[in-house]
């Protein structure tokens, strides 16, 4: 496979310290020029213009996904329906700084919701802890997500109620997970004799629906805006990150943005040919074309990324996993399935599928440059660490020849390294925007809408008279909207 001279040299690419190479993709010079021949044919270009002009680009919704005003740092003007978007923008910035200075004496912060409004927060909390030498503002920050109560348990259980803050999240308001788990708390605190005044001091909100979070006793003071034209999978840019501001401070946060703002003006400014995001897309196109492929994996060899495929499962497969196109026709591709876990860990577990499988399964390596700790045995492990991804992806692309067919590799199995200077909040910004950037150029060439998601609608509808059923706890029969096998399920558990 592609150890060929021509390849290495060409393979590299760099954009705002970070480093793409996609020597073990097997893509000749010739099939990358037809590779974006097609982006260009696939208006890609007029594309990545239009989604930082703010146009409508999310048609089934009617509205612009202007993410990347969210940190847009320049502050240069966005205009939306004709009008600046940055000064709301920055008033956000400025109430989060705000905030960050008042909380003193807060033990316990208690963030509440789930999906977009929970994944990237929760994604960089976990990172930006293994930063050697960051500044922790030492309040415990926990994730409540899960309706399942054994979260809510763990965490309240934790925390010191007379302490606590609690930021509902939720672009939507609307979300029952969010909104019982809210309830549940509020709760709490009353049944820990908070009193009301205590409670309208430690109850913010993050939302696109601002009435509702008013109807909901939250004091306008305590909520922050976002928009309609933020998706929830592209939120952590807004308020939604106020995590990552409270534990780590607003320069973080501020870094954090910066990093993503690099790569947009990467994204919007950089020829298709070293266009990190875009080479990333054709890439996974290719593999796609010519060797069918079903299922991606993103495996950071570092620890602190370990939640990173979890939100990228949400960004790349509600993104785009759709089956038909923004014409309503079929689609030829769309996302494959996404994976992944943080290496070395994942070696042990389904890289024997990744090598010997019968399926070909292409892989995201990344890896950063400097060990993640300042303990006395970093350099070497991250030697052993960064030797690991190496060999893994020198082993699928070349595979091995044996005698016996159970040694056999059978090698021609792609992947791109991605190499980060360092995890920083700077470099998490830029990772992030990097993969959402992909995932927006991905939608361009399958000619999917990137930014709805109605696949996640149905299953909703349809738990509620299921769960009407399971509080009446008698039998039932099949009826217009509960089947057979469900009906039968129902009598299962009420039994
Ligand atoms: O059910 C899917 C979804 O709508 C996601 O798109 C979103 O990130 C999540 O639910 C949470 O939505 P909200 O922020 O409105 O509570």
């Amino acid at each position: 496979m592609s150890s060929r001279p021509e390849n290495i040299a060409t393979s590299t690419h760099t954009a705002v310290d970070v480093v793409l190479d996609t020597a073990y993709q097997n893509i000749s010079g010739a099939q990358w020029a037809n590779l974006f021949s097609f982006a260009r044919k696939s208006k890609l270009e007029e594309f990545i213009a239009d989604m930082f002009a703010g146009k409508h680009i999310n048609l089934s919704e009617d509205r612009p996904a202007l993410h990347s005003a969210l940190r847009n740092l320049s502050k240069v003007p966005v205009i939306l329906d004709g009008k600046d978007v940055m000064p709301a923008v920055t008033e956000v910035w400025r109430r989060i700084e705000a905030l960050c200075n008042k909380w003193v004496g807060v033990t316990d912060v208690i963030h509440i919701g789930i999906g977009g409004s929970d994944f990237g927060p929760r994604l960089a909390i976990e990172a930006l802890a293994h930063v050697p030498g960051i500044e922790s503002r030492g309040m415990r920050m926990h994730f409540l997500a899960n309706i399942d109560t054994a979260e809510l348990a763990r965490i309240l259980d934790r925390a010191q109620p007379n302490s606590t803050r609690v930021v509902i999240v939720s672009k939507s308001f609307t979300t029952l997970e969010t909104t019982m788990n809210a309830k549940a708390v509020v709760a709490w605190l009353k049944a820990n004799d908070c009193t009301k005044g205590q409670i309208a001091n430690s109850l913010f909100a993050v939302t696109a629906n601002v009435p509702a979070a008013r109807e909901f006793d939250i004091e306008e003071d305590n909520i922050f805006p976002f928009w309609d034209w933020v998706g929830g999978r592209y939120s952590v840019w807004s308020a939604v990150g106020l995590p990552i501001a409270l534990q780590y401070g607003f320069k973080t946060f501020e870094e954090f943005l910066a990093g993503a703002h690099a790569m947009d003006l990467h994204f919007k400014n950089a020829p298709l040919e070293q266009n990190l995001p875009v080479i990333m897309a054709l890439a996974l196109l290719h593999q796609q074309e010519t060797l069918g492929i079903k299922a991606y994996a993103a495996i950071p060899y570092a620890d602190a990324l370990d939640w990173f495929p979890k939100w990228l499962q949400q960004l790349d497969m509600e993104s785009n996993g759709k089956s038909i196109d923004r014409d309503g026709r079929p689609v030829k591709h769309s996302s494959p399935v996404v994976f992944g876990s943080a290496g070395s860990n994942a070696q042990h577990s389904y890289f024997q599928l990744l090598h010997q499988g019968s399926d070909v399964v292409p892989i995201d390596f990344i890896a950063v440059r400097k060990p993640m700790s300042d303990r006395p045995e970093a350099v070497a492990h991250h030697r052993i660490l960064l030797s690991n991804c190496l060999a893994q992806a020198q082993a699928l692309a070349h595979g091995k020849a044996a005698d016996n067919p159970n040694d056999v590799y059978p090698g021609n199995r792609p992947s791109n390294l991605l190499l980060l200077p360092e995890l920083n909040a700077f470099y998490l910004g830029a990772l992030l925007a990097l993969y959402e950037n992909r995932a927006a150029s991905l939608g361009t060439l399958w000619n999917i809408n990137s930014f709805d998601q109605p696949g996640v609608e149905y299953g909703k509808v349809l738990a509620k008279p299921i769960e009407k059923a399971l509080l009446t706890g008698l039998p039932i029969e099949a009826n217009d909207s509960i089947d057979a096998v469900t009906a039968a399920r129902i009598n299962l558990l009420n039994s």
